[in-house]
């Protein structure tokens, strides 16, 4: 693992002494019975693939599959979503059309859009997928709080197994960004067979363009792929995967949201 980042050298230190609320942190991670709701959520047919468990996402020892990545994922992301978490969760929501009925949420973690989701559309089915089953621990947690029923699953984004052209709407945030461009594809096509036609996917992530031109913005967190990611362009990547009505916007300089439809 690089020591060299700068979330290793700066933010880290600044985070866990000045930001980052230590006893909400701690009263999680003792809410949560960690070992039984991980065996609950776990699903042992799958096995890891090695673009995820080879690498310290956020220089977190052991990457999503510890309880310290889920417990510390949401106090951080309030502060790396600038202006703020909820402004930029609520422009995806904003670019949905219509009421999809089926809906999934992909690498949903600790379940925060997955949440919105389900506010937005409470008689629809919302799904959560996610391979660390500490962030679906938490994101069950957190729905359990707010009694709202979501189906949370241990699953790899790339091949759900679920049905063809069974979703109406796939929401994908903040994972491309952490992904191997030729996994981003297969995510992709995954996708494209999920959808019913005329189903729409909704993805927000990092601002490709402009993280590419800054180069020092792929340094400040522990990210593998985020230089990859930045260097690709996300719309030739739904248009070789098949979709159409594909339009990315601008979110606040350093985000964009694609909104993307599978033919009708
Ligand atoms: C940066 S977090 C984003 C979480 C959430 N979508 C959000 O908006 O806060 C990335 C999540 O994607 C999950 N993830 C990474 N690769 C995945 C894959 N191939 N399939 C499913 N989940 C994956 C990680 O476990 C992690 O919870």
């Amino acid at each position: 693992m690089s020591k060299d980042t700068i979330w290793d050298r700066f933010l880290k230190p600044l985070f866990s002494t000045f930001l980052l609320n230590k006893e909400q942190i701690e009263q999680t991670q003792k809410a949560i019975d960690w070992e039984g709701e991980t065996q609950k959520l776990k699903d042992p047919s799958i096995s890891y693939p090695q673009y995820y468990k080879s690498q310290n996402f956020h220089g977190i020892a052991g990457g999503y599959l510890t309880s310290a990545a889920a417990v510390t994922y949401d106090p951080i992301t309030q502060f790396v979503l600038p202006p703020s978490e909820t402004i930029v969760r609520q422009a995806l929501l904003d670019k949905i059309v219509g009421y999809p009925k089926k809906i999934i949420d992909l690498g949903c973690g600790t379940g925060s859009g997955t949440l919105a989701l389900k506010k937005l559309f409470p008689d629809s089915q919302v799904m959560g997928i996610d391979l660390s089953p500490y962030m679906l621990a938490l994101a069950r947690y957190k729905a359990k709080e707010q009694h709202l029923i979501i189906d949370w699953r241990h699953g790899i984004a790339e091949s759900t197994t679920l049905a063809n052209n069974s979703v109406n709407l796939v929401t994908i945030s903040l994972l491309f960004h952490e992904l191997p461009t030729k996994i981003i594809k297969s995510v992709l096509d995954e996708v494209f067979r999920l959808l019913t036609p005329g189903g729409q996917v909704l993805i927000l992530d990092g601002n490709q363009k402009v993280i590419n031109r800054a180069s020092w913005l792929a340094n400040i967190f522990e990210e593998p792929y985020i230089k990859e990611y930045a260097q690709g362009n996300l719309d030739s990547w739904l248009v070789s995967v098949g979709f159409g009505e594909i339009k990315t916007d601008d979110i606040w300089l350093i985000h964009q949201i694609t909104r993307a439809v599978k033919p009708g």
